[in-house]
């Protein structure tokens, strides 16, 4: 079945590794203190690890973390509910947090992520996505640094799945209709 499908390229490796430079200035601008990474698993894992080396040629020494969220299930629609999975282990209190995840939808994701740090101490909590889809938002909340302002298809690739496939692609893809 999976192999059947036709998949189409939205941004390109070398579209995204020249975005993940851009960023990495745009963050090392806003003079991060203490940067503590936390990157949302599992879809984020592809952008996190470029962009946290990003951050590094950039001349920023981040320490890096992994909290692991669902809403998703195996679904394609947002079930509205967001678990932690896995939390992170260290002390946010003080420091600043750079939340990294794939894309802001329903903004259910960022919201609970971005509150559950600022409850813990963070003195600020940074968000950055590779992709927003605009006009998705249920809950109010923007990311600080965004990759690319994506179409409203349903994308895969570059970390990101569907039913827990095609994350191993270099690129971010669609599926194309009908295919
Ligand atoms: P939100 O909580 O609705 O903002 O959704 C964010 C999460 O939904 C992301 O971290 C993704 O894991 C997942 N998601 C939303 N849209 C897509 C998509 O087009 N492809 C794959 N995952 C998606
Ligand atoms: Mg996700």
């Amino acid at each position: 079945m999976k192999s059947d499908m036709k998949i189409s390229v939205l941004y390109d490796e070398d579209s995204i590794a020249r975005r993940n430079a851009e960023l990495a200035d745009a963050i090392v601008a806003a003079k991060p203190h203490e940067l503590l990474v936390v990157a949302v698993l599992k879809g984020s894992f592809m952008f996190a690890a470029d962009l946290i080396r990003a951050l590094h040629r950039a001349g920023l020494e981040p320490q890096v973390e992994f909290v692991h969220l669902s809403s998703y299930r195996e679904a394609t629609v947002s079930s509205g509910q967001v678990e932690i999975l896995k939390d992170i282990d260290s002390d946010v209190r003080g420091r600043d947090i750079l939340l990294v995840d794939d894309i802001l939808e329903s903004g259910r994701t960022l919201a609970f992520a971005k509150d559950l740090l600022m409850a813990r101490g963070a003195r600020r909590v940074l968000t950055a996505v590779l992709l927003e889809k605009p006009g998705k938002r249920a809950v109010q909340v923007g990311a600080d640094f965004v990759g690319f302002e994506c179409p409203d298809l349903f994308v895969i690739g570059y970390g990101m799945d569907v039913a827990h496939s095609y994350r191993q692609l270099p690129f971010v893809g669609f599926v194309e209709q009908g295919a």
